[in-house]
């Protein structure tokens, strides 16, 4: 599955933004280990607090589908360098997705790969629970 266009997939959904605060749109596309193809983008809200991510969109439409093996998340925006995902993003991707490698692409051509330790080093762990590590 390896020609799979993640990134084709991914500017297809950032059409789908809702982002009339930020005014920037944000597009992933996620390939699950079985090889489907979720997508996410940004959704915003008037409580700005409330808006949800691309990343975590992906990852929920994921889930809610029966999949949480993941292997490839590829990521754009409006920006014309690569976006780097969000904190929060960082933690729910390492949720499901410890060996998930995570490629952000900028308008400009610019790419830029992280492993989800790059990305987020020494992630929390609950004790004694059965978080994948
Ligand atoms: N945003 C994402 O969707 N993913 C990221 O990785 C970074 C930020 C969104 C959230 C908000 O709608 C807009 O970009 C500006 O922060």
């Amino acid at each position: 599955m390896q020609n799979i266009d993640l990134l084709g997939a991914a500017h297809d959904v950032l059409l789908n933004a809702y982002a009339p605060y930020s005014r920037f749109r944000v597009g992933c596309a996620l390939e699950g280990e079985s090889g489907t193809v979720y997508t996410g983008c940004n959704v915003e809200n008037a409580s700005y607090g409330l808006t949800i991510c691309a990343e975590r969109v992906a990852i929920g439409s994921a889930v809610a589908a029966g999949e949480q093996r993941f292997k490839r998340l590829v990521l754009v925006s409006d920006a014309s360098e690569p976006v780097a995902p969000c904190g929060a993003c960082r933690e729910v991707l390492r949720e499901f997705g410890p060996t998930l490698v995570v490629e952000s692409h900028g308008g400009s051509g610019a790419t830029v790969r992280w492993t989800i330790d790059q990305l987020l080093p020494g992630s929390f762990k609950l004790p004694g629970s059965e978080h994948r590590s």
